[in-house]
């Protein structure tokens, strides 16, 4: 792990680093953010692994402006109000994802939302522009920890699982962005932040729930899915394929048979994805939500799943197998 301070010379090393699957923390006006190229999977499994966190929580996307965002989420008018107003700045959007949003399936969870933010640090600025990619970043500590707020903060928590620090001294606000969610009819505060409901309800011309208000309220699905959960059984630690069910793999499958006769391996295709035939729990992270989702078929009658080894990101990938297994629509987030 190396800290430099932000200049010309750093943020362009930065950026080489993050089109190279790297991990770079970076200033930003509210804490310092653990960041990864958003199009590259194993990237962002990276971040999971180095905060050690045990479960999969949705990530923000941060952009260089509206445009940009607009090319990952659909904007509607309340958005680009609040954008236009705060952007860029301490408020991050939740809104529908673009059908062919090329962003990982892994950032968001599995979600059909994404979390946008344009962040107004003229560092994490100048990166964007460089790394000419949106960025993945959660705040750069570890899980359970406090909120990075100085690049010490940050190699403290993170130690050699950040490739390069950029350092531009104490953060400018201090306290993480307030996360709107407008991607269902009622706007609703996720995460208090610098940007208040008061300033979000001004803009809209609406009333703005804080998500605590929102929980005594009857559900409506749009409130309650907050984990990406499969409509189709799942079946853990399958040794087997049984009938009429498709096999979602890990590592090698040349011995694995399928009950009613032959080899897994002779599945067709649409009934069989491999997270990572090398075994590699990165490959099998960044994989996770895309092929349950290409599984997730009215035709299987479940989706068979091998165990994997429950260990560093083995275990936020045993979580959501776990969650999804028990196909709790119903969970609600942790805070990250
Ligand atoms: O100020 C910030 O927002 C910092 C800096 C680095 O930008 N980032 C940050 O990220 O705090 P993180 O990952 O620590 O927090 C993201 C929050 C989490 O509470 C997460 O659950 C929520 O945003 N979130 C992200 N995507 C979501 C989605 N699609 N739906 C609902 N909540 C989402
Ligand atoms: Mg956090």
């Amino acid at each position: 792990m190396r800290i430099k301070a932000a200049n010309q010379e750093s943020i362009k090393e930065a950026a080489i680093l993050l089109h190279a699957g790297g991990l770079v923390a970076m200033p930003t006006e509210t804490v310092y953010g653990l960041a990864a190229n958003a199009f590259d999977g194993k990237a962002v499994a990276r971040i999971f692994e180095a905060k050690g966190r045990p479960s999969f929580n949705p990530l923000i996307v941060h952009v260089m402006d509206l445009d940009a965002a607009a090319e990952l989420v659909e904007i509607d008018a309340r958005a680009e109000a609040v954008a236009d107003r705060f952007w860029p700045g301490p408020l991050t959007l939740i809104l529908p994802r673009k059908a062919n949003s090329e962003i990982s399936e892994l950032v968001s969870a599995g979600l059909p939302t994404l979390a946008v933010r344009v962040p107004r640090h003229k560092v994490t600025q100048e990166l964007l522009r460089m790394a000419g990619v949106p960025l993945a970043a959660p705040s750069a500590n570890r899980s359970g920890s406090l909120s990075p707020t100085a690049p010490i903060h940050v190699a403290d928590s993170l130690g050699e699982n950040v490739d390069l620090i950029l350092a531009a001294g104490p953060s400018e606000v201090g306290l993480e962005s307030t996360v709107l969610d407008l991607s269902g009819e009622q706007a609703v505060i996720l995460r208090p932040g610098a940007v208040t409901p008061e300033d979000l309800s001004e803009v809209l011309g609406e009333d703005v729930l804080v998500e605590a208000d929102v929980s005594d309220a009857p559900k409506s699905p749009g409130l309650t899915l907050k984990h990406y959960a499969p409509e189709t059984p799942v079946r853990l630690n399958a040794v087997d394929v049984r009938d009429g069910e498709a096999l979602l793999a890990f590592g090698s499958i040349k011995f694995m048979g399928v009950k009613s006769g032959g080899a897994a391996a002779n599945l067709p295709e649409e009934r069989l994805r491999n997270l990572s035939e090398d075994g590699d729990l990165h490959e099998a992270a960044a994989n996770l939500f895309a092929m349950l989702k290409e599984l997730d078929q009215d035709e299987h009658s479940a989706i068979a799943v091998m165990a994997i080894p429950d260990e560093g990101l083995g275990i936020a990938i045993n979580d959501r197998l776990k969650r999804a297994a028990s196909a709790a629509k119903t969970d609600s987030l942790k805070a990250s």
